[in-house]
């Protein structure tokens, strides 16, 4: 508190990100990062744009990456909005899209950062209860409202949500913006971008920090109609003109022509996951159906918070959320190399085995 505060920053409850440790040898399954390192012809694009040329302004408006990300989707450069990585992109999201008179609805178990950015803006919203099983009823949404934003698949429970359950979604909110965050998409969850040439009201917001390895870079971007996206433009121009810089535009495009590696890679986590998976299964653990890059278990008998520090003792980080009480049994744990799911696993073991 001090008195040089505004009133706007003595209310604010900011977000709490992953711990970034500044130990080595640790194995970090806490952030959702990706196990393998970017495509080699990322280090080489930024490489070459480590040049004389950093004296210049970036492009404000992106134009080459822009163009890079479109022709990904069969989309218009006029379709998409980038920025300094996905909750960048999301704030502006909220401010230009979703501060309406009616109340934002999301559900009570999702992304965090989303009541963080409701308290930034002060934006009205309401938290719409995830079923006994941890889905989203997409019936219960069928309610006045002055937006909607999910995550898909959700956050931190990993489970997807099908496509045909978007577009009723969509079917039943026509009369206002329906923001759908596939921050973790690539990993096995259908996409709704398809969706945005039928819907003038859908926004789909993507990352290059999962599925492409760059959550150092920092891009994220929003694909939607051109109303939605010249909304978008309208809050960063008013905000700063170059999110991107140099660099992050440079490698984001190189990762974006990258398709055989990047789906090489996601392929690998999907397979690691699958067996991450079946041997927590044996172990007791009950494991929520995941289409992310990360899965949300909890034990039979022993504690989320429990095993999340006895599991630090032995140089593993996972996540623990103590709050909603539901989810505080839960551990969430990113999906890393299959040494390093070995190396869990007989830590769990050994955890699971003490008297
Ligand atoms: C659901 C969701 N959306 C968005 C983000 C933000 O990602 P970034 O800002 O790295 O693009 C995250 C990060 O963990 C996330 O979990």
């Amino acid at each position: 508190m001090s008195k040089f505060w505004s009133d706007v920053v003595h209310k604010l409850t900011p977000y709490v990100p992953g711990e970034q440790p500044k130990l080595d040898n640790l194995v970090k399954l806490n952030t959702n990062e990706n196990p393998y390192g970017p495509s080699p012809k990322v280090l080489q694009a930024l490489k070459l744009e480590a040049s004389e040329s950093l004296r210049l302004y970036p492009d404000p408006n992106s134009d080459a990456l822009k163009a890079a990300i479109a022709s990904t989707y069969q989309l218009q450069k006029e379709n998409v909005f980038v920025g300094n990585g996905s909750d960048e992109v999301l704030a502006h999201v909220f401010q230009a899209l979703l501060k309406h008179s009616r109340p934002l609805l999301f559900p009570d178990i999702t992304y965090s950062f989303y009541p963080v950015y409701c308290g930034l803006y002060d934006i009205e919203y309401q938290t719409v209860p995830l079923s006994d099983d941890f889905t989203i009823r997409v019936e219960d949404y069928d309610q006045p409202n002055g937006g909607i934003v999910l995550p898909n698949p959700n956050a931190p429970t990993g489970i997807p949500l099908p496509l045909a359950k978007i577009e009723q979604l969509l079917q039943m909110n026509k009369h206002s913006v329906v923001v759908v965050d596939e921050a973790y998409v690539d990993f096995g969850t259908e996409s709704a971008v398809g969706l945005i040439q039928h819907y003038p009201n859908l926004l789909v917001v993507h990352t290059l920090s999962k599925a492409r390895s760059l959550a150092g870079l920092r891009v994220g971007y929003a694909l939607g109609s051109a109303e939605l996206i010249e909304a978008l433009t309208r809050v960063k121009d008013s905000f700063n003109s170059y999110p991107v810089d140099r660099f992050a535009s440079a490698g984001a495009i190189a990762a974006m022509q990258d398709s055989v590696y990047f789906q090489d890679t996601c392929r690998k986590v999907v397979a690691t996951r699958e067996a991450l998976m079946a041997e927590l299964a044996s172990l007791d653990f009950e494991v929520l159906p995941s289409g992310a890059n990360f899965i949300f278990a909890k034990h039979q008998t022993l504690g989320g918070e429990e095993i999340t520090a006895m599991l630090r003792q032995k140089n593993i980080i996972v996540r623990h959320f103590k709050a909603p009480s539901r989810i505080a049994p839960y551990l969430r744990i990113t999906i890393g190399t299959d040494a390093q799911s070995v190396l869990l696993v007989k830590a769990l073991r050994e955890i699971l085995s003490q008297p």
